[in-house]
């Protein structure tokens, strides 16, 4: 299994060392590449919708290409944040930004309906769930069919100081999170993804679309004449 580990933390704290009893307890054959932010992507994105037109027409192509490469080959995604005032990490949202060409309204990719995503993310009291649910929207919105969030309260500034009763419940629910994505199960298409995918197409058809240029794209994936891009 390909997994590619996005972190919106540029440390391995509470949230990187949850996520590693996670990748701990996946038994198959694995494949892991890990990417920091900010010290991987340390960009925020200028609002030129230059991506609009062509992924590689971003000013910041050059550095992405080798993360947007990764995601396209990875078959599990595994998203880590902490909890800053109640949100994901601004590395984290600076991150999603810059991917937004990703959305179903925009030009999903073909490869993204056949992953499985996890995001991570640690409070040391309130907000992690909502820290995780954010993240986790925003990759369904990338067509992820299968997207699971977690968020536990740590009590703690950093990992050595969590207490041993939480992370013996961290163990506990990453193994059974790792059993589950263990399994070679191949990814359900949920009525909610079906059900996006047939607005976008909707969207396309009816030129509402943000160019010309995503009607082109819907129209050479064969999406408009009926084509699904998941088998
Ligand atoms: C800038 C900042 C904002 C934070 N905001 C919150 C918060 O709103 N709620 C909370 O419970 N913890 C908050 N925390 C604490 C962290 O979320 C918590 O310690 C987390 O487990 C840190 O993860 P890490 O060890 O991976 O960095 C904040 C920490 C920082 C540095």
């Amino acid at each position: 299994m390909k997994i590619v580990m996005i972190h919106g933390q540029n440390h391995k704290g509470s949230t990187w060392n949850t996520a590693n009893v996670l990748l701990n307890n996946i038994s198959c054959d694995k494949e892991v590449e890990e990417f920091f932010l900010p010290r991987d992507l340390e960009h925020f994105c200028l609002g030129c919708y230059k991506c609009i037109e062509g992924r590689d027409k971003c000013p910041f192509w050059e550095e992405k290409k080798r993360i947007d490469d990764a995601i396209l080959k990875a078959d599990l995604l595994i998203f880590t944040t902490p909890n800053y005032c109640m949100m994901p990490s601004a590395p984290m949202k600076a991150f999603l930004d810059l991917f937004f060409t990703n959305w179903m309204s925009h030009k999903p990719y073909k490869e993204m309906f056949s992953k499985r995503a996890v995001v991570i993310s640690t409070a040391a009291g309130m907000g992690a769930k909502k820290a995780a649910v954010l993240v986790a929207d925003n990759l369904r919105h990338w067509c992820i069919p299968e997207v699971i969030q977690y968020g536990v309260q740590v009590q703690a500034m950093n990992w050595g100081m969590v207490p041993d009763k939480i992370k013996q419940k961290i163990n506990k629910d990453m193994h059974r999170l790792g059993a589950r994505l263990s399994k070679d199960k191949k990814v359900h298409i949920g009525i909610k993804t079906r059900f996006d995918f047939w607005l976008g197409c909707s969207m396309q058809k009816a030129n509402w679309g943000a160019s010309p240029s995503e009607k082109e794209y819907w129209e050479k994936q064969g999406w408009l004449d009926g084509a699904k891009p998941w088998k």
